[in-house]
């Protein structure tokens, strides 16, 4: 049983990752020393139950994608208040990147600002939505358009909640971990799990110590997420985060390819990563409309300039404004369609 941690830097606010089998049972030693009370945030179906020595709540939300909501966080809030949560207390965030996101939003506004500790389930959760303090809920217009940064106080990734998911929802956590691949061509396939993890969680750690509110480099970790969200919400959450990051990610080598950043063996290794290594379908669904994917691409939060794509090129992934609608409905043209 290997136990790795990983310590997110940011000077008085770095907080340890711990990871491996069990480590939930470390919760109390990682609270903070003023909680006096804890408010757990799950879900029904998560089948991690954590224990503090404190006081406790728990706050139940609701399943899917349509609960990641401002009514489900003002559901949580007023759950706080008739726990008598104060700002010296803890939220712990119990669940998918959904949980954390909800819990870490609700706890960055709950009197301004109350210390919270994830505990993600998923491998999602693991080893991108639990580290970095990216939180918030889905407007009708757009994924994630309401929300704070606000780092946790520590995370546990206890391992043994991997054995719980399903297969979809462990190919949606490879989603994101293929992603790793090409921000840092690193052979994380060398690795045992725990280890690719904690690999995984250290290069996110070092992303975000360098670029915590994303005014640079941090948008590499949305790299396929432009396609990948507008075909989230163009098939109502048909496709999930996972799959449709994986999706947008092949798209994202194509457009590449078109704008003549890579070649096509750099196009080939990204379709041996995802589908190859992972296992993970990159057709577009058939009923996606180009017109209609190019619009919410369009209205992506990272679409300041134009058409805005994290794209591989000569310098590594990174940021590419301005891209010429042409050039998207060519890199759209050349995906599969199933
Ligand atoms: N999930 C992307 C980020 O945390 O920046």
């Amino acid at each position: 049983m290997s136990r790795q941690q990983v310590t997110v830097q940011l000077g008085v606010r770095s907080y340890p990752v711990i990871i491996g089998s069990g480590v939930r049972i470390e919760l109390n030693s990682v609270l903070p020393a003023t909680a006096r009370r804890a408010v757990i945030v799950t879900q029904q179906s998560i089948p991690l139950l954590v224990e503090t020595d404190i006081p406790q709540t728990t706050v139940v939300i609701g399943e899917g994608e349509q609960h990641k909501t401002l009514a489900t966080i003002e559901h949580v809030l007023r759950e706080f208040a008739r726990a008598g949560l104060n700002r010296n207390d803890v939220v712990v965030g119990v669940g998918g990147g959904l949980v954390t996101d909800v819990a870490g939003f609700a706890a960055a506004s709950w009197h301004r600002g109350t210390p919270v500790v994830h505990v993600p389930t998923s491998l999602v959760g693991m080893i991108d939505a639990a580290i970095g303090g990216k939180t918030g809920v889905n407007l009708p217009e757009g994924k994630n358009l309401v929300g704070a940064f606000w780092q946790p106080h520590a995370v546990l990734c206890d391992t043994d909640a991997l054995a719980t998911l399903s297969e979809r929802e462990l190919r949606c956590g490879y989603g994101e971990m293929a992603k790793y691949h090409f921000l840092t061509g690193d052979d994380l396939l060398s690795m045992d799990r725990t280890a690719r993890i904690a690999r995984c969680i250290q290069i996110k750690a070092d992303i975000v110590a360098n670029d915590e509110r994303e005014v640079g480099v941090r948008a590499m970790l949305n790299y396929g997420h432009t396609l990948g969200h507008a075909l989230e919400i163009a098939t109502g959450f048909e496709i999930a985060h996972g799959e449709s990051v994986a999706i947008g990610m092949l798209f994202a080598a194509h457009l590449a390819r078109v704008l003549e950043r890579i070649d096509d063996a750099r196009v080939d290794y990204h379709k041996r990563v995802i589908s190859g290594a992972y296992g993970l379908s990159t057709a577009l669904p058939q009923d996606c409309r180009s017109e209609d994917l190019m619009s919410l691409m369009l209205s992506d939060k990272k679409a300041l300039r134009g058409l805005t794509f994290v794209l591989d090129g000569p310098n590594g992934v990174e940021l590419v404004a301005d891209v010429s609608p042409a050039a998207v409905t060519q890199a759209l043209s050349r995906m599969e369609v199933r």
